[in-house]
């Protein structure tokens, strides 16, 4: 025999269903946990590789087009290392020393002239790659630069793509600097243990 629902039980089943409403959405509240342990395998499931990669890195200062630009210049009677100078750039890495070879990424960060002593950067820039399956990835280097050294080694600290968990280091080395314009060009070499 059908009957209306009284509206008692109408009222009350309202009531109910608003109330289990309330309660699921405090449990998916309690649902949200901040940290909690993984299974490394479920990101890191392959092997850990080393990887070598060979660039040249071009900070063009000079022309119309500067990939490296001042933001910041050095306040008045510091040293003549330009201590305080904070440069950005966005310069083209390319696969053999000169500019017009093939265009592997781009270098984009910023320098900073971090020692009253001697040219040293605080350098901190992202290598941003197009070749090939590297297309998207990127590689991050912080560390000390001393320019007119012949080597500077400089960490890599992190990395995204197929560079997650990336560390390793990168050596640079001058190829050419034109005094007049400034502008340089500079090898650098990645080893870098990556997933
Ligand atoms: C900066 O150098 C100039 C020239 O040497 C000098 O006259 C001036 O007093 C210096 N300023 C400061 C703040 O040291
Ligand atoms: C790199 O990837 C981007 C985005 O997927 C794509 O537009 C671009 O053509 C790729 N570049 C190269 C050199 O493959």
């Amino acid at each position: 025999m059908a009957k209306a629902l009284s509206p008692f039980i109408f009222f009350s089943l309202l009531i109910s269903s608003t109330l289990s409403v309330i309660l699921v959405t405090a449990e998916n509240y309690e649902d949200h946990v901040f940290g909690r342990s993984l299974d490394p395998k479920l990101i890191v499931s392959k092997k850990q590789k080393l990887s070598h990669f060979r660039f040249y890195w071009h900070d063009i200062v000079s022309g119309p087009k500067p990939t490296a630009v001042k933001i910041v210049p050095p306040p008045a009677n510091t040293s003549a290392s330009g201590f305080g100078f904070v440069a950005m750039i966005d310069d083209p890495i390319t696969i053999g020393p000169e500019l017009s070879s093939k265009l592997v990424g781009r270098a984009q960060g910023f320098y900073a002239s971090a020692s009253q002593q001697e040219v040293s950067l605080l350098m901190s820039m992202n290598f941003a790659f197009i070749e090939g399956k590297y297309n998207g990835s990127t590689i991050t280097v912080l560390g000390r630069n001393p320019v007119f050294h012949t080597v500077r080694e400089m960490p890599v600290i992190g990395g995204s793509g197929l560079f997650r968990f990336a560390r390793g280091y990168v050596q640079a080395r001058t190829h050419k600097f034109d005094i007049k314009s400034k502008d340089a060009t500079v090898e650098y070499n990645i080893y870098v243990l990556h997933y």
